[in-house]
């Protein structure tokens, strides 16, 4: 007998979280010959930069997408619409018994719609998160898939809960834990081999001209890309002059660019100011590796991506999120992460950065966060199919 899957990716945080499920079916297809799974991977296309895809397939031992797409960028309805479309075709063509999607992008909602409209049948791997912020495209993707989906499996029993309290019926939501853990297993040995000078140099934006000399014991790293902290004036430009007049004096910044974060930079004008400070390392956007390699070193993580909460929880490195509310609360100080939200009100990130800058690395492990979560989340699918 074949179980026919097809699974969904679209952008960056997707292919960390695909590379251990597919991994887990390879397994589970070698030792189990009488029942073998059919995997046909989808790429949606929304992102489509070397450094923002192709890279993480490769350094991910993640096998060549076997259709893309191609949507591209654009608004959220030119996303979702033109995934919807092409996204019909290949499940008229293919017709599998499970639409596998991940996380909350724009791609896990569309594919789960298509796929729902057609009866076949819906697995959210990292269903039940919820930030509350209707403001947040994640939150409405997060919201329609699991509203949809078959089989919701969570990375954390307050996910769990959240699922309850919306009425889902028991039989369709499983615990497997967090499946991004899987990654960060897989290949922190790997990411540790890497030299930061060497890292650096491979990654720095093309027109940079200064010669850095990193104290690999004291550096942070920052990240953005929410419209919400980097769309506007008012919340992107006092932002970075914190970091520039005062994050600085404590410790080089390295910065590996989102898209997003490079154009408002531009359009703001601070592109040069940023680009000139020997205080701040702008890179392109870098791979797996090495950002859990930066992630395990750094002094102090400032950041509004969800996977890095996650990932600086494991590594224990302090974390300050850029944001006023978070979907994976699992994270924060009060459950026992290393998390604080610090929202984008220069005020309060000053407070908590002071508070923070004496705190050590205390790594946590929240339950099930233990590298077996792919496994968990494929016997999930074969027992209720
Ligand atoms: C998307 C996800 C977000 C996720 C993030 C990770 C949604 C709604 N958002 O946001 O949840 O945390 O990915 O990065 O799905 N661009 C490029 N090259 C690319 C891709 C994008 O230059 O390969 C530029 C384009 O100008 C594009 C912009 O980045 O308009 C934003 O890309 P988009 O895919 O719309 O959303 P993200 O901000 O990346």
């Amino acid at each position: 007998m074949t179980l026919k899957i097809i699974s969904v990716v679209g952008a960056r945080p997707n292919f960390i979280k695909i590379a251990p499920f597919i991994k887990a079916i390879n397994e589970y297809n070698k030792t189990n010959p009488k029942q073998q799974i059919e995997n046909l991977l989808i790429h949606t296309g929304q992102h489509y930069d070397i450094r923002m895809s192709e890279a993480f397939f490769k350094e991910l031992n993640i096998p060549a997408p076997d259709i893309n797409l191609e949507v591209g960028s654009g608004s959220h309805a030119e996303q979702v619409g033109q995934t919807m479309i092409a996204f019909e075709k290949v499940l008229i063509e293919h017709k599998p018994d499970w639409v596998v999607v991940v996380g909350d992008v724009n791609a896990t909602l569309a594919c789960s719609v298509t796929a729902k409209k057609m009866n076949i049948k819906v697995c959210h791997i990292e269903a039940g998160l919820r930030s509350g912020d209707m403001k947040m495209p994640e939150e409405i993707n997060r919201l329609v898939t699991d509203r949809l989906s078959d089989l919701l499996l969570t990375p954390d029993r307050l996910s769990s809960e959240n699922l309850r309290k919306e009425g889902v019926a028991e039989d369709k939501i499983v615990f497997v834990g967090n499946i991004m853990i899987d990654t960060l297993e897989q290949n922190l040995k790997k990411a540790l081999g890497l030299n930061i000078d060497e890292l650096i140099k491979n990654n720095l934006i093309p027109d940079s001209n200064i010669l850095y000399k990193i104290n690999e014991n004291a550096f942070a790293v920052m990240t953005l890309h929410r419209p919400s902290n980097v769309d506007s004036r008012e919340v992107f430009v006092p932002l970075i002059e914190f970091i520039i007049d005062e994050v600085t004096k404590d410790f080089t910044m390295l910065w590996p660019i989102h898209p997003r974060a490079k154009n408002s930079l531009k359009k703001f004008n601070l592109w040069e100011r940023v680009k000139c400070n020997k205080n701040i390392v702008l890179m392109e956007p870098i791979g797996y590796h090495e950002m859990l390699r930066l992630n395990y070193s750094a002094k102090i993580m400032l950041t509004d991506s969800g996977g890095l909460q996650e990932e600086c929880c494991v590594l224990g490195t302090p974390c300050l999120t850029l944001r006023w509310n978070t979907e994976r609360p699992i994270t924060l100080k009060e459950h026992g992460g290393v998390s604080v939200l610090v929202g984008n009100n220069i005020e309060r990130i000053r407070k908590e950065y002071n508070n923070t800058l004496a705190s050590k690395r205390i790594p946590s492990r929240p339950e099930l966060w233990d590298g077996k979560t792919a496994e968990r989340c494929l016997h999930a699918i074969i027992n209720v199919t």
